[in-house]
């Protein structure tokens, strides 16, 4: 019989993606997630592009009742946990809302697998809770540092969370996650990334100036401590990050707790950024310099050999593909899933 996964967010970028490498592998998915930023069709896709069906379930991480209810129900032996809230900016301005989601939800959801036994969890975290001091690139052994902004602050919570269960409670098994910078899409342009309104991330930013959407891009400062003045960051393909959740599922055939960056190890400046998008389009995109944007680090990117070593993952796809895969997305789905 194949294994059961939970995925919470599934219906979001990074889980629809991770669902269908799910699917292909020949585990059984349910997704739980309240489409608050997430989208049914993109899991109508999914099944299409896999070929098999997975259970949605519309509801919430902090129903408690209900989580117990499918984790039982369906026999499920492991939960992929990326239902959140991830925008930077709003988090300084609803901090409440990103605690309460974050923080209090992913509580809510380790209560329920603790009440009905099922300890192998798969976290999604981010390269933001080194904070703003960690020398680059960053380790894994360097630890948390200051976080600065509610977002990353509820990231850093909930891997203590995360630790302190194990500690108190050995039989967990828990694979903590800290994404880069995740861009692209599936390479059949059915699934991507569909943020609501304004992107706040510089590759769909990108994408909507290409697609006539928004006027030009702002380079957010060109005065960084740089080698062109723009910020650099390590961006990876959501294919491959989709991948490093199936390599850490096989992990947690043994319990246990431990902290992986998922990155490439390679750092590309906003305007590598720009110049490889323009090759993908096969034209010039506009953009303007702009003052820097407050709490931007100039430039950080994964030391990435723990994950290769201890789970067996590594990126495989480069930029060019980054940037085709993108545009085939937002030039087949102008609206997105809309
Ligand atoms: P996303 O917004 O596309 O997906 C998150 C999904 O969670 C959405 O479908 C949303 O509807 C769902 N959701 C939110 N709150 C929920 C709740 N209370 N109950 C049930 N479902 C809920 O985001 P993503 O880019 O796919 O990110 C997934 C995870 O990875 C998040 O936890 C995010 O913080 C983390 N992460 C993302 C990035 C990135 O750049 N995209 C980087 C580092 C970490
Ligand atoms: C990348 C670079 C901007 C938009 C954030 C979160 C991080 C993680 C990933 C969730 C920066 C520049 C951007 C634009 C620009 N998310 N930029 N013009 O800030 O590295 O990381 O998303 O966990 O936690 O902090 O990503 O894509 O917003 O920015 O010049 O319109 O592009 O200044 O240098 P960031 P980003």
């Amino acid at each position: 019989m194949s294994e059961k996964i939970l995925v919470t967010g599934g219906a979001g970028y990074i889980g629809s993606h991770t669902c269908l490498a799910l699917l292909q592998a020949g585990f059984d998915v349910v997704v739980l997630d309240n489409l608050c930023n997430g989208s049914e069709t993109a899991l109508e896709r999914v099944s299409a592009l896999s070929g098999r069906t997975l259970k949605f379930v519309k509801g919430d991480i902090g129903d408690t009742p209900l989580v117990c209810r499918l984790l039982t129900e369906h026999c499920i032996t492991g939960v992929i946990h990326f239902a959140g809230l991830k925008a930077v900016g709003e988090s300084v301005v609803k901090p409440l809302d990103y605690y309460d989601t974050n923080v209090s939800g992913t509580l809510s959801l380790c209560r329920a697998m603790q009440e009905v036994n099922v300890k192998r969890l798969v976290f999604s975290s981010s390269a933001t809770v080194y904070g703003e001091e960690a020398p680059v690139p960053y380790h894994e052994a360097l630890g948390r540092g200051k976080t600065t902004q509610p977002y990353g602050t509820s990231k850093a919570m909930v891997e203590q969370i995360l630790e302190d269960l194990y500690r108190s409670d050995p039989e967990w098994g828990i694979a903590v996650l800290r994404y880069f910078n995740p861009v692209g899409a599936h390479s059949s342009g059915l699934i991507g990334e569909d943020p609501k309104g304004i992107p706040n991330n510089l590759m769909p930013y990108m994408a909507q100036v290409a697609a006539g959407k928004r006027e030009y891009l702002s380079v957010f400062g060109n005065d960084y401590p740089t080698p062109d003045g723009t910020c650099r960051r390590d961006y990876l393909h959501v294919v491959d990050l989709a991948d490093g959740h199936l390599k850490a599922l096989d992990w947690l055939q043994q319990p246990g707790v431990d902290v992986f960056n998922l990155g490439t190890g390679q750092a590309y400046s906003v305007l590598d950024m720009l110049r490889a998008f323009e090759g993908a389009i096969a034209g010039s995109l506009p953009y303007r310099i702009a003052p820097r944007r407050p709490g931007d680090l100039p430039e950080f990117w994964a030391d990435a050999s723990k994950a290769e070593n201890v789970l067996g993952w590594k990126a495989t796809l480069g930029l060019n593909q980054m940037m085709e895969d993108t545009w085939r997305w937002q030039s087949q789905n102008p609206n997105g899933y809309a």
